[in-house]
Formats: C-alpha cells, structure tokens, sequence
C-alpha cells in the first residue's frame, strides 16, 4: 500500500516526533506545567483519549489491542488497565523508551509489547481492536483512507481513528501556522471535511465491508480533532 507521499510523510513524521519535537511532545503528555495555548491543547486531547475509551468496552480481558502511532502511550496504559494485550507501535525510538519507563511507574493490570516501527508492518499480526488517536493526521486523506483499509483487514471487531476535520476557523489556524519560520513547524497537519472523508471511506474498496458507526468532534481551545468508528458491516 505505502504510497511515495505516505512514505515521505512518513520520514518526515519520524524526524519530528523523534528528534525536533521530543522534548515539547515529551512536556505535552506528562504533568509538567505549560503555557496557555498547549494547556488546551493537552485538555483537548485528554477529552479525545476519554471519548475513545469510552467507545471500548469496560473489561478488555483477553483482547488484543493495536495502538497505532502510540507516542509516549497514555492511551495504551489505560487500554491495558483494562486488562488487555496491548501492541503500542510508533515510529519514534525515543518516544518508545518514554512510554516504556512511563508505563513501569502505572502497572497496569493487562501487558503492553511496546515496539518502534511503521503500523503498517504485516509482521504485528492481528487484533480485536485497532486505535489510531492523533497518528494519521499529518497524512493526506487519500493516504489516510488506505492505511484505514489496512488497519481494518488486521482488525476483527472496530477500529477508532481521528482525524482534523476541515473548519473555517482551523483554515485560518492553519494559515497563521504557516507562516511561522519552517525549522519550528511540524510536518503540515491535513484537514479533511468530515463529509469529504466520508466520501473516500464509502468510495474505498478495501473499506467496503465496514459501517462508519459512531463519530464524536472535540474542539476545545487550539486542540480540533475528531474521533471516527468503523465496525463490520
Ligand atoms: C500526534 S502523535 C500522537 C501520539 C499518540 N497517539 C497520542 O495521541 O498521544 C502522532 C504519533 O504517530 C506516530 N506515527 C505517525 N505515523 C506513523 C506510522 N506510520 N507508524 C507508526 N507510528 C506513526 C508518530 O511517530 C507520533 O508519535
């Protein structure tokens, strides 16, 4: 599947999230103070991670769980609380080893095979649910729509994703952003209309045997991102 733009994307993601970004992303996900704009930010995403969470059933005994794109795992750590296998995959070694010495500190109750490489890797098997929170928003939707169709043939009961949904108001965001001197941007985000990607799902053959079941959007502050569920049709 992986296209030249998902592969240069991609190469992209892990310089960022890897090296330019570790310290601030590291900062984000912890309890450390921050300024006023990344507070909404980490309220908006807490709100995100709450939502997918609520979207998967309460007891996970004996369920394999993908996190696709997993960071430094917060939403790992609550998936395994819940009792399951939980394999957390991201691009970034650095952000692995922070998730793996964050994770020691909560022991949760499930186990967590955290590991440092592409999602897409046919090697990781299969799961009962997959997550992707906050992991395909910097790829193009054309992208992001095949990476869903290889995320669902792993996955047997739902797979969650966010995406940016494409607003007026995240336009101007956006174009203020760019503006910004290049070594301090992250790899551009890609919004999406909801009704654009819907379009792409219903229109991809790989995606054709699962339903676009429940969708949930969280804007809170500078944090714009909303949560989409397919299950088997
Ligand atoms: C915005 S962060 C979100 C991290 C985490 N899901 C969270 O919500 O805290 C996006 C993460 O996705 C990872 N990522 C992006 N593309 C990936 C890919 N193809 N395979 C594995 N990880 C990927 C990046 O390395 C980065 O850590």
């Amino acid at each position: 599947m992986p296209t030249i733009s998902y592969l240069e994307r991609r190469r992209e993601l892990e310089t960022y999230f890897d090296r330019t970004a570790v310290e601030a992303w590291s900062r984000l996900t912890s309890d450390a103070p921050l300024g006023r704009i990344r507070q909404t930010v980490r309220a908006g995403r807490d709100m995100m991670r709450r939502t997918l969470l609520d979207w998967l059933p309460a007891d996970l005994a004996g369920a394999r769980v993908l996190d696709a794109g997993c960071g430094t795992g917060a939403l790992a750590v609550e998936i395994a609380k819940r009792r399951a296998h939980v394999l957390a995959i991201d691009l970034s070694p650095t952000l692995i080893d922070l998730a793996r010495k964050r994770t020691l500190q909560e022991r949760p109750d499930g186990n967590i095979d955290f590991q440092v490489g592409d999602m897409l890797m046919r090697a990781l098997g299969r799961f009962d649910y997959v997550i992707a929170m906050d992991s395909l928003i910097h790829y193009r939707a054309e992208d992001m729509v095949k990476v869903l169709g290889h995320l669902v043939s792993r996955s047997e009961r739902a797979l969650l994703f966010t995406f940016v949904p494409r607003t007026p108001a995240l336009t101007v965001m956006h174009m203020i952003g760019r503006t910004f001197p290049r070594k301090d941007r992250a790899p551009a985000i890609e919004p999406v209309s909801a009704t654009g990607l819907a379009s792409l799902i219903g229109a991809e053959p790989t995606l054709a045997d699962w339903d676009q079941a429940r969708s949930h959007r969280i804007t809170h502050g500078f944090y714009t991102s909303q949560a989409q569920e397919l299950v088997p049709a």
